[in-house]
């Protein structure tokens, strides 16, 4: 890695072509935006403020902690984990290195529950809800809903509930810690319900090492390592559904590259009813939606 820029005694404007520069070097795809997404943090205040401040020069405490800024991200430390927060269907959620970083792709499961679900007075269960985004997203959008997210991390759940009190869905929003692959984890759920949802570990054990460094060395492996063809979560829960879900309710699921058609068919084989797999805006198809008869 090249030698880190020393900020102290520069102007924001300096420091900003400097961070543009490591950044770069580091071989990020967005150094210019990411530059100024790390100045922002280290100013307090929104992007604007790099930009009205360019010719102040910086404290001294301000160029330490945006050297420290600028050392994680070079590094491929998640923007995320750095700033501590990623917008997710344009609410801010807090993310932590227990939880997985809410993606753009899993928008895509949350439009598609919008289009097939009826709304109103449901029930929602979310299983595997990390920051608690795809929970919390749908109960913004229905305010009359309830909902329970699942999740085997102790850790990713308390980030889940801290989200949920910021929304200010925490009394619609229940966190619970279970495992789907253990017998008696759903005793205390109040199943059925209405809709199930489920963004799961998905990519094959085989592949996890060639994913970018950002995701393999500071995701949490348990949110991403989906078994030998990826598809073991899929297959564990598809098995369970009849009594997850209330007869006529939906289940939908975010999935992997390719994965669409054998998540359709594990659901055709317990008796679902495919209504639509919903691709992303990349044409990736990334939504599986079915219906219980
Ligand atoms: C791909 S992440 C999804 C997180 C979040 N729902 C989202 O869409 O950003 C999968 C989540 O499932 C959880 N998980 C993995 N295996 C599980 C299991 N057997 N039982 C319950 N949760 C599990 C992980 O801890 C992780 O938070």
């Amino acid at each position: 890695m090249n030698a880190l820029p020393n900020f102290e005694n520069q102007t924001v404007g300096e420091a900003q072509q400097a961070c543009v520069s490591v950044l770069k070097a580091a071989g990020l795809d967005a150094p210019v935006l990411e530059a100024r997404l790390l100045l922002a943090l280290t100013l307090g205040g929104g992007p604007e403020r790099v930009l009205s401040a360019r010719d102040e020069p910086l404290t001294s405490d301000q160029a330490e902690r945006l050297a420290d800024a600028i050392e994680r991200r070079s590094n491929r430390e998640p923007l995320s984990h750095i700033t501590g927060v990623r917008e997710f269907w344009s609410l801010p959620f807090i993310v932590t290195p227990a939880t997985l970083t809410p993606r753009p792709d899993t928008e895509t499961l949350i439009e598609a529950v919008l289009d097939h679900g009826a709304g109103g007075d449901v029930r929602i269960l979310d299983l595997g809800t990390g920051t608690g985004c795809i929970l919390l997203a749908l109960l913004h959008e229905w305010s009359e809903a309830q909902g329970t997210g699942v999740d085997t991390s102790a850790e990713a759940l308390a980030v889940a509930r801290d989200n949920a009190a910021a929304l200010n869905l925490g009394g619609r929003a229940h966190m619970v810690e279970g495992d789907w692959t253990q017998p008696g984890w759903d005793r205390n759920l109040n199943a059925p319900f209405d809709v199930v949802v489920c963004n799961p570990p998905y990519i094959p054990s085989g592949d996890i090492d060639g994913l970018e460094r950002d995701v393999k060395e500071y995701e949490p492996l348990r949110a991403l390592d989906g078994g030998m063809d990826g598809l073991d979560a899929y297959r564990a829960i598809i098995r369970q559904l009849k009594k997850l879900l209330k007869p006529r309710g939906l289940v939908a699921f975010e999935v992997g590259i390719g994965q669409a058609g054998e998540v359709a068919n594990l659901l055709q084989d317990v008796g679902l009813v495919i209504l639509a797999q919903r691709a992303d805006l990349g044409g990736v198809v990334r939504v599986v939606v079915a219906q219980c008869p």
